[in-house]
């Protein structure tokens, strides 16, 4: 049964006080809450058995070197990888997609096409103008419809032989939009292009299974799933990863190092140079726990019953216009107030104990088709609750009372 008021005694930070109000954190987007059993998690390592790993004769180092291992297993289990060792362990997306943009810097070749969605983060989009920099590649971008909805018909038009790569977000940060990546993988495989999927978005709301997806790569935050910063995954398919170019040189990743030459270690150390965020990737497989004893059918059920109800009444708000209508969207609401900044409305708000992000949400591209600086972006997780939003709702009438 799910139980939003057992929930939130899971998560200390939520009864803490912002303003003198008490806290309603709407910016679950950016960086989800931690409950106590994933702080508990981190205790445990720096008190008990905090070590190097992978390199210790020592009791120490070999109880976080399992404990690490197992969380690898954790992460393999939860986005049903074929083999452990497609899990990178990475300090989160953005490095996760750079690793995947560097390696292909060898197989792209002057001409070859790379196709980004028109509502990526900068961190997909980014890293592959980069790469056609190096290479000559040529960068194009699958355009979206006014609802923020992909415009599919234009995506079959721009596939062709010379589609190397094909990368889009599972879930868009700024819109909410769920995209329909099993087409998009289908038919970039039918051209023999090699597909990344930017899942940071989704892995709060769906439990990627990566084979029944067929995706070639695809790239998490630890901190989007209740799990600490600075630690992510990369799965990739170990076809590509073994054609891929270690990202980063040093210990860890080798297999023989002479001043003549050096051999790579074997998969998937050759991506995990230098000591890594071991009490992350630990915290990161107790956060995957966690979000899986809640339950992920429970979690999308409730985040659709509190999308749908805070879009009815933030619409009640005269003036009020939400960015991303799709049909498939997940519990995400991107909104302006007519004539006013959403700094404006972000900072009321922020007086009133509510945070909410503001700003271009690192979408500036989803900005300019919109032709706004920015939107408002209340984003909801599973421990929220129709009260908060009521909270949320109010505050934003006393802001347009205030600003109109
Ligand atoms: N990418 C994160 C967001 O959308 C930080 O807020």
């Amino acid at each position: 049964m799910f139980d939003v008021n057992k929930i939130r005694e899971d998560f200390p930070i939520l009864n803490r006080e912002v303003n003198g109000k008490a806290l309603v954190y709407l910016d679950n987007a950016a960086t989800s809450q931690t409950p106590q059993q994933v702080i508990d998690a981190i205790v445990d390592y720096y008190q008990n058995y905090n070590a190097n790993i992978h390199r210790g004769v020592h009791a120490l180092s070999q109880e976080a070197t399992d404990k690490y291992e197992q969380a690898r297993l954790k992460i393999q289990k939860h986005f049903n990888a074929e083999k452990a060792h497609e899990i990178i362990f990475t300090s989160g997306t953005t490095h996760s997609i750079n690793i995947v943009a560097n390696g292909f810097s060898l197989l792209i070749k002057q001409g070859d096409e790379v196709l980004v969605s028109a509502m990526e983060h900068h961190s997909n989009i980014v890293p592959w103008q980069m790469l056609c920099e190096r290479t000559g590649g040529i960068l194009k971008v699958i355009p979206m419809n006014q609802d923020g909805e992909l415009l599919m018909n234009e995506y079959d038009k721009l596939l062709s032989d010379k589609t190397k790569l094909v990368f889009c977000n599972h879930i868009s940060n700024a819109l909410g939009t769920i995209n329909p990546i099993e087409d998009i993988i289908v038919k970039a495989h039918e051209v023999g292009a090699a597909v990344l999927i930017d899942g940071a978005q989704a892995a709060p709301h769906i439990a990627a299974d990566v084979q029944k997806l067929d995706v070639d790569f695809y790239a998490v935050s630890a901190h989007k799933v209740c799990g600490p910063t600075g630690v992510g995954m990369l799965y990739g398919k170990s076809t590509w990863l073994n054609k891929l170019p270690p990202y980063q040189g040093g210990g860890e990743m080798i297999d023989e190092v002479t001043f003549e030459k050096t051999t790579y270690a074997a998969l998937p150390h050759k991506f995990e140079a230098g000591t890594p965020n071991i009490c992350g990737g630990i915290a990161f497989g107790a956060a995957l726990d966690y979000m899986n004893s809640v339950g992920f059918e429970a979690i999308t059920k409730y985040e659709h019953e509190l999308l749908q109800y805070a879009t009815q009444q933030l619409l009640e708000i005269e003036g009020l216009r939400i960015y991303g209508t799709a049909k498939n969207k997940t519990s995400v609401i991107s909104f302006n107030i007519d004539r006013v900044h959403p700094y404006d409305v972000g900072s009321i708000l922020d007086k009133l104990g509510i945070a909410v992000r503001t700003g271009h949400h690192c979408a500036q591209p989803i900005m300019d088709f919109y032709k706004i600086p920015g939107t408002v972006r209340a984003s909801f997780c599973f421990y929220n609750t129709k009260a908060e939003i009521d909270i949320l709702v109010a505050g934003v009438q006393r802001a347009v009372n205030m600003l109109c």
